[in-house]
């Protein structure tokens, strides 16, 4: 039997990387095979790499539908090397990020977002998306946090933090698949238990 595919979805500094690691230690726990997984694949030779650190840093430089097609063929080939052949092993995927983040950052930047979802079409429908859904305001408190309250582009970036998160909010009404919008201004463990929640729900049907 195929394994579930888990999306955690966010905007930036919403829990994403965090909530994906409580739910694999979960996983770990309960004793079931998984692949902790994130896109942009961040490994050496891939595309997702070159997209971190030559397109993303400076996107002035790049058309937001370069970076489309760019984040579109890192998927693909994520996919094809990683995701696929783990769930046909039977084992859970969850993954940091997926086509939901080009479906909001890429038109936020310009594209138009029934061309992203064209090119996304190949790519495998997760079985459930959990999006952390935090106010921009909160999620500048904590990057500034993270960043040592050194960063001084964060007030001109809350605009644009609280586009994308409408925009995740909005995705549902698109999209024919199971998107769960948790509260993710809470503790990281009262979060943690409601992605547990879902998760639990998916793996028994
Ligand atoms: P991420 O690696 O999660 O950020 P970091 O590790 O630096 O905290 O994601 C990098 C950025 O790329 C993030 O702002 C979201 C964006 N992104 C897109 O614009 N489109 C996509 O398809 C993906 C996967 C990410």
């Amino acid at each position: 039997m195929e394994g579930d595919f888990i999306v955690i979805e966010g905007i930036d500094g919403s829990g994403t990387t965090t909530q994906t690691k409580l739910l694999c230690e979960w996983l770990d726990k309960k004793g079931k095979e998984y692949v902790r997984t994130q896109e942009p694949v961040k490994e050496e030779l891939h595309i997702g790499k070159v997209i971190k650190e030559h397109l993303v840093q400076d996107d002035d430089d790049h058309s937001p539908e370069s970076i489309a097609l760019a984040f579109a063929a890192d998927r693909l080939i994520h996919l094809e090397d990683r995701i696929i052949p783990a769930l046909k092993e039977g084992k859970t995927v969850v993954s940091d990020r997926y086509y939901h983040s080009s479906m909001v950052y890429q038109p936020e930047h310009g594209a138009d977002l029934s061309w992203v979802k064209e090119i996304n079409k190949h790519a495998r429908k997760p079985d459930a998306t959990i999006i952390v859904d935090v106010p921009a305001e909160e999620s500048m408190k904590r990057q500034q946090k993270r960043d040592g309250g050194e960063s001084s582009v964060i007030f001109e970036n809350l605009d644009f933090q609280k586009n994308i998160r409408e925009r995740y909010i909005k995705l549902e009404e698109g999209l024919e698949e199971d998107i769960y919008i948790v509260d993710g201004v809470r503790s990281k463990q009262e979060v943690h238990e409601d992605v547990v929640e879902i998760v639990r729900e998916v793996m028994e049907k």
